[in-house]
Order: C-alpha cells, then sequence, then structure tokens
C-alpha cells in the first residue's frame, strides 16, 4: 500500500460521507478534529450532571448510563419518556450545550445536506462492556424536520440501523471513534440500536464509548 493510501485512511477528506438512506450518511472520522475539545468538556458537565442508569417506563434499568447538556434533556423514569430543562437528580437547568458541540453538530448535520442545524439538546450517553442499546425511534423530539446528529468517541461499536418498522431488517454499521452518524428527512424515524460492545479498550476513553446525540427536542 502506498503511503499516500495511508495518508487517505488516517485522515479521511472531511466532505466523506456513505449514505445509509436518502437522508442518512456516516461521515467517517468526521469529530476527530473536535476530540481534544470535547473530552475536557464532557469531563466538566458530568461533574456537574452526573450519568446515571435511568428506568424505563416497562421499569428496567438501561445499561447504558447517561446525561445531558444544552436547554432541554432528555429523561426517563416509570412514568415515561420526556425532555426536561432540568436535571431530575439536582433539580437544576441541565449545563449548558458548548460552542464547540454545536458547532460539531451543525457542520456535520450540513455535510448530510441538514442545513442550519441548531439542537437544543445533547444526549450523552456512556456505554462500558456489554452495555447496549436495543431498537428505538428517536420519537420524543416535537420537530421532526431536524436531523439527528450522533458522534462516537472511544471503544468501537456495531450501531444497528433498521427501518420504519420494528420487524425490518437492521444494516450492521461498525463505528470508530470520532465517527459521526446523522439520519433525518425520510430517515429521521428509522429504527436503530447498539450491540452489546465488546471489551477494545481505547488509547483516550479506555473501556469506555460515549456517544454524543444531538438533537432539536422543542
Ligand atoms: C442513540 O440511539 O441515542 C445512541 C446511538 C449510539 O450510541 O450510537
Ligand atoms: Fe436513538
Amino acid at each position: 500500500m502506498s503511503r499516500m493510501t495511508l495518508a487517505l485512511f488516517d485522515d479521511p477528506p472531511r466532505e466523506a460521507r456513505e449514505p445509509l438512506g436518502p437522508g442518512a450518511f456516516v461521515l467517517p472520522g468526521f469529530a476527530l478534529p473536535f476530540v481534544d475539545a470535547l473530552l475536557p468538556a464532557i469531563d466538566a458537565l458530568t461533574a456537574r450532571a452526573p450519568f446515571r442508569h435511568l428506568v424505563t417506563p416497562g421499569g428496567f434499568t438501561m445499561s447504558v448510563a447517561l446525561t445531558n447538556c444544552g436547554a432541554l434533556g432528555w429523561t426517563s423514569d416509570r412514568r415515561g419518556y420526556r425532555y426536561s430543562a432540568t436535571d431530575p437528580d439536582s433539580g437544576l437547568p441541565w449545563p449548558p450545550m458548548p460552542g464547540t458541540f454545536a458547532r460539531l453538530a451543525r457542520e456535520a448535520a450540513a455535510v448530510a445536506g441538514f442545513d442550519g442545524f441548531v439542537p437544543d439538546a445533547c444526549l450523552v450517553n456512556r456505554y462500558a462492556p456489554g452495555a447496549r442499546l436495543s431498537l428505538h425511534q428517536d420519537k420524543d423530539e416535537h420537530d421532526y424536520g431536524a436531523p439527528i446528529v450522533s458522534v462516537s468517541l472511544g471503544m468501537p461499536a456495531v450501531f444497528l440501523f433498521g427501518g420504519l418498522a420494528r420487524t425490518d431488517k437492521a444494516v450492521r454499521v461498525p463505528l470508530a471513534h470520532g465517527d459521526v452518524v446523522v439520519w433525518g428527512g425520510e430517515d429521521r424515524l428509522r429504527y436503530h440500536g447498539v450491540l452489546p460492545l465488546k471489551e477494545e479498550p481505547h488509547p483516550l476513553l479506555g473501556a469506555l464509548r460515549i456517544n454524543l446525540t444531538f438533537r432539536k427536542a422543542a
């Protein structure tokens, strides 16, 4: 393999996108230039709003730990799923969304064809080995006109991207540190999930995967 080819693998072009559907794309490595700013900001916000394992309305404790930043944060308890302006654990507003987070989300959305994306919610998911997310739709947002922007950091994962019905076959999409997935338009309500994580420690994050999902919730 030539040095040129290796260089291309090291540094995917910023406009590169792999389609998963007419309005859904993987942007390989798109978040890599942001990582140095993202990691300390995640530490700062989780000091204020710690990760927690939420309980679903059905009474199951999620294996993925969650917190939020931005004007609205997603929460769940026995009464249901909802967005809230305050952290139910502290009663305080969620930490504000750092400017770099919003910029990354806006730029990634634009590469996928969604200009002018201004998220008001960022879910921060933490996966330890074995943690998984079962197939679901992101449908607690009021505005399905805005896409979902999902940023993967740390350990690799296999993302499942299904159809508009739960029983539709899902494709398996390997996601690495720095990859971004955007889905919107006619793909906005596609079912998706994450297979149980294998223990494949990452040099920066150890045996963890952090996922940021940006949404326009209000
Ligand atoms: C989500 O569906 O909200 C998160 C997906 C992921 O962790 O990649
Ligand atoms: Fe989701």
